[in-house]
């Protein structure tokens, strides 16, 4: 059975002393929690800070983007080897913020996914639609390429160490949710491509999370349905009640 995995996409918010309180009022929020995998992708200015708080707990922490060499002349970048040093083990990539503002295409978040698994950090690869490619009638054909650029040659064991994120770009921070029918029809599609790319034992073994306007209130239903399995959190990872909440919709 999989493990559901929770993890918290603190984007460019928190400083090193708000991450630090955040943290502190997580951990008593989180108590008595089990059988979810939690994860903290603070901005990286707090990841040390976070990392320490966190050692010695359950709770693993992640990075929101990395650089797909491993050193040089990259000004302003970080590679996956920095990130494994402060203590991640968690990456994400290719958010939809990093595909849009930052032009990230498929091959560069496939690139990026081999460097993260060579430095022994698990991927977390996003995928998702926007509006217009839905109302077109496009979600299968956009999510299908994405997935296949993205996890290209991964092979088995690589893609066995990653998790999926499903998050339609319509939903990221508006409020909106897709629905419980909407969500599973695209996570079971994922699915399939897992099996078609990696065979029935991997495609079974993989974690595919469903993230935009994931809140207390919706998650338990979202997270209840077959092919998904956890949730990547924004806006109500910032506050420890509301990502609580979520984590406890997540316990089976
Ligand atoms: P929201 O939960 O704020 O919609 O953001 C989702 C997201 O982008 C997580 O990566």
């Amino acid at each position: 059975m999989r493990k559901p995995i929770v993890a918290g996409n603190w984007k460019m918010n928190k400083t090193v002393a708000e991450a630090r309180a955040l943290v502190a009022e997580l951990q008593p929020a989180l108590a008595g929690v089990s059988g979810v995998e939690v994860v903290l992708c603070p901005p990286f200015t707090a990841l040390a800070a976070v990392g320490a708080a966190l050692h010695g707990t359950d709770l693993g922490l992640g990075a929101q983007n990395m650089h797909a060499e491993k050193s040089g002349a990259y000004t302003g970048e970080i590679s996956a080897g920095m990130l494994r040093e402060l203590g991640c083990s968690y990456v994400i990539l290719g958010h939809s913020e990093r595909r849009t503002l930052f032009h990230e295409t498929d091959e560069l978040v496939n690139k990026k996914a081999k460097a993260a698994l060579a430095a022994g950090l698990r991927p977390i690869v996003c995928v998702g639609e926007t509006l217009a490619e839905r109302e077109a009638g496009q979600t299968e054909a956009v999510v299908t390429a994405q997935v296949g650029g993205s996890l290209a040659h991964l092979g088995a064991e690589g893609l066995l160490r990653t998790v999926v994120a499903y998050e339609p770009v319509w939903a990221i921070g508006t409020g909106r949710t897709a629905t419980t029918a909407q969500a599973q029809a695209v996570h079971a599609l994922i699915r399939r491509l897992l099996l078609n790319m990696a065979g029935g034992s991997v495609a079974e073994a993989v974690r595919i999370q469903y993230g935009g306007s994931m809140k207390p209130g919706n998650a338990r239903e979202l997270m209840s349905q077959p092919d998904i399995d956890g949730g990547l959190i924004g806006g109500a990872s910032l506050e420890a009640g509301s990502f609580a909440g979520i984590v406890r919709g997540a316990v089976k």
